[in-house]
């Protein structure tokens, strides 16, 4: 026997199973299917993952978007970098800009108030993490990201990139507001 000529009999699949790799090979399927099943269980009843929808948009058209959102519903400014704060009407389709590295516009929403916000990236992958919620999206280029959210208790919290993206990445944290 050896590890480099070839074996000397050739259809070694055709080997009868052990009953110990066999019953390995039945707990290791049953396991599988458990995980597997259990991806649309806790979706229904982990009150963990998100419903969300996802829709191909180009940069250029969620930016525009977004501006529009901007010009009718800031309220203010704020941060060194002169961020719009944005307040818009409850049940209106809210945006948010993922990109290099920073989160565009600050968002301000009513509690108990719904609303459609819209993630999308411009240039590469991040991630958005709303703390201390601990709600997590993806946030990729080409695609718009969109939940329904209905914050539950008001107060501050922070959006952080949690997708390395870059020499930024740390600096690329937020705020929401929740009135
Ligand atoms: Cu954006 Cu990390």
């Amino acid at each position: 026997m050896s590890a480099i000529l070839p074996p000397a009999k050739r259809v070694w699949w055709k080997e009868p199973l052990d009953r110990v790799e066999l019953t390995w090979i039945l707990i290791a399927f049953a396991w599988a299917m458990v995980l597997f099943f259990m991806m649309p269980y806790w979706h229904a009843f982990g009150r963990q993952n998100l419903s969300n929808e996802a829709y191909r948009i180009s940069a250029e058209a969620f930016s525009a978007k977004a501006q529009a959102m901007v010009d009718k519903y800031t309220v203010r400014e704020e941060t060194e970098q002169k961020i719009p704060v944005v307040h818009p009407p409850e049940g209106s389709d809210v945006y948010l800009i993922a990109r290099l590295w920073q989160w565009w516009p600050i968002l301000e929403l009513e509690n108990g108030k719904s609303y459609r916000l819209h993630l999308s990236a411009m240039d590469y992958q991040h991630g958005f993490s709303l703390q201390p919620s601990n709600i997590n999206l993806q946030v990729v280029p080409g695609y718009e990201m969109v939940i329904t959210v209905t914050p539950n208790q008001a107060g501050n919290y922070s959006i952080v990139c949690n997708e390395y993206c870059g020499l930024g990445h740390h600096q690329m944290v937020s705020r929401l507001y929740v009135k």
